[in-house]
């Protein structure tokens, strides 16, 4: 089956300095290669400064790699023109660990999540409205809630806000930044669930950054350790961490507590 998105040798290098000439490279990716079958999740686990949110602006076409190919849609978007990509960003959308930061208080719900819609001027207003409330009840809040603004909702409200958006423009890619993360525990179940409902219902693919391990077993097909700014090691959950083989993911695996074995994964203990 062709891949919905693969990278190949994709690097990403800034510079730590001031100016353009001072201070030392940063090598954010370096050779990075992977790819994700069209309808799958790929967890990509890594400590914090590995790359992942740099693979994750790549990809989502906010940050300009260095060198390297992303094919997406048949076409290496990498080296496509600001015009060109204007085509191609609503297709991978980016949901960030705090909704708060990019969603605008001033906005109704409804507003937020029919924003982009508007700003490509696709549907009429009616069609947009029922769009954008069909949107809200999907991801669980309610009609009633359509007119509150972000400020009125709790984290995980936001973050179910966040999807909703996410989702308005119908893309292919969803790109969950630690999405999770800021939740407690029975908020991220219950939005990890709502998330797998929706990969089935719109045909989604999921690139799923997360420090949680057992998270990434749970809700992956497949798991990518990067350590510093290379994917190291990717393969089914149960593999990796059952018998683990690059020293980056014994440590991701040595730091996690029991949980990983709650989940059943065969040989982890
Ligand atoms: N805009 C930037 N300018 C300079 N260096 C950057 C920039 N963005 C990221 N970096 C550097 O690139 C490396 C990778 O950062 P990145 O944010 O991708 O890591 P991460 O794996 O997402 O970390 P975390 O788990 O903490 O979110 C780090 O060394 C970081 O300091
Ligand atoms: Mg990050």
């Amino acid at each position: 089956m062709q891949p919905l998105i693969q990278v190949e040798s994709l690097r990403k290098h800034y510079r730590d300095g001031k100016g353009l000439d001072s201070g030392h490279v940063v090598p954010a990716l370096d050779e990075v290669s992977f790819a994700i079958a069209p309808g799958s999740t790929l967890a990509l686990v890594g400590e914090s400064g590995s790359g992942k949110s740099t693979l994750a602006l790549c990809l989502a076409c906010l940050e300009r790699p260095t060198s390297g190919r992303i094919w997406f849609g048949g076409r290496n978007i990498a080296a496509l023109c600001e015009k060109q990509l204007r085509a191609v960003r609503p297709q991978i959308q980016l949901v960030f660990q705090d909704p708060a930061s990019s969603l605008n208080p001033r906005f109704t719900a409804l507003e937020i999540v029919t924003e982009p819609l508007v700003l490509q001027r696709i549907w009429k207003r009616r069609q947009t409205r029922e769009w954008g409330v069909a949107l809200l009840e999907r991801v669980g809040l309610s009609m009633e809630m359509a007119g509150r603004r972000v400020g009125e909702f709790s984290g995980g409200q936001r973050q179910r806000l966040a999807i909703a958006r996410a989702l308005s423009l119908e893309p292919k890619l969803l790109i969950l930044d630690e999405a999770l993360s800021a939740l407690d525990c029975s908020v991220q179940a219950k939005i990890a669930n709502l998330l797998l409902e929706l990969q089935s219902s719109f045909a989604l693919t999921y690139l799923f950054i997360t420090h949680d391990l057992a998270m990434a077993a749970h809700f992956a097909d497949e798991i990518a350790v990067m350590d510093r700014g290379r994917i190291v090691e990717q393969g089914i959950p149960e593999k990796l961490l059952g018998s683990p083989q690059h020293e980056a993911t014994r440590c991701l695996v040595a730091a996690t507590p029991g949980s990983i074995v709650t989940l059943n994964i065969p040989g982890v203990c």
